[in-house]
């Protein structure tokens, strides 16, 4: 397994000031769900702030809500959303065994991709998830939220296949399962990174 080694950077200080800032996930939940910080609270249906295991180790990570993440408030449950379950359940866990966010709140209009703006505005609700949550692992789906997270700009070649240790955090990239509808000749990657994750997590947290 290859392995390499990011600095920390003030991200890393964003996460550990979000946590004393709200009592748990709930009170995190409350104090978000009417968040008007930019202008996607406008074409919004629903908030979706995420959901699974508080105390999961592994928190996966996507890019925003999609049309029926939107229409029901609950991330990955559309097309996306059933291929995740899959990948999940294929290297041996449910969606109760991880906890399920992306990095923007409320859906883009027409699935278009996060602007800058809205992301500066909805990377605090991140920041302190991942506070509260503590997880070991984090597993980014897609370049968009590779990207963003990691504050870099490499591509899927570079950014998977390995373990980058960021923030405290042990980080797995794969393909966005979207990408994996549109393009199936990329399951085959996709599946050694999450045995890779599967690897790590038995290795290094359920020993
Ligand atoms: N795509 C994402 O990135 N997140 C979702 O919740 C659904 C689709």
């Amino acid at each position: 397994m290859q392995e390499s080694f990011f600095e920390e950077n003030s991200s890393a200080n964003a996460q550990k000031e979000s946590a004393g800032a709200f009592r748990d996930l709930n009170d995190l939940y409350e104090q978000s769900k009417n968040c008007r910080k930019c202008r996607l609270a406008d074409t919004r249906t629903n908030y979706v702030f995420g959901e699974g295991n508080s105390e999961a180790k592994i928190v996966v990570i996507g890019e925003a809500p999609g049309a029926e993440e939107d229409a029901q408030g609950r991330p990955f449950v559309g097309r996306s959303g059933k291929l995740l379950d899959k990948i999940l359940e294929a290297i041996g866990f449910s969606r109760d065994d991880v906890f399920i966010c992306n990095i923007i709140k409320c859906r883009p209009p027409a699935n278009r991709n996060p602007l800058a703006d809205e992301i500066t505005c909805c990377m605090p609700w991140l920041n302190a998830q991942l506070a509260l949550l503590d997880p070991a692992v984090l597993l980014l789906l897609g370049k968009v939220a590779a990207n963003t997270l990691l504050d870099n700009k490499q591509s899927m070649g570079n950014l998977r296949g390995k373990i980058i240790r960021w923030n405290g955090y042990d980080v797995i990239v794969t393909y966005h399962p979207a990408a994996l509808l549109r393009n199936p000749n990329w399951k085959r990657q996709c599946w050694d990174d999450v045995r890779m994750l599967r690897s790590h997590y038995d290795k290094t947290i359920h020993k």
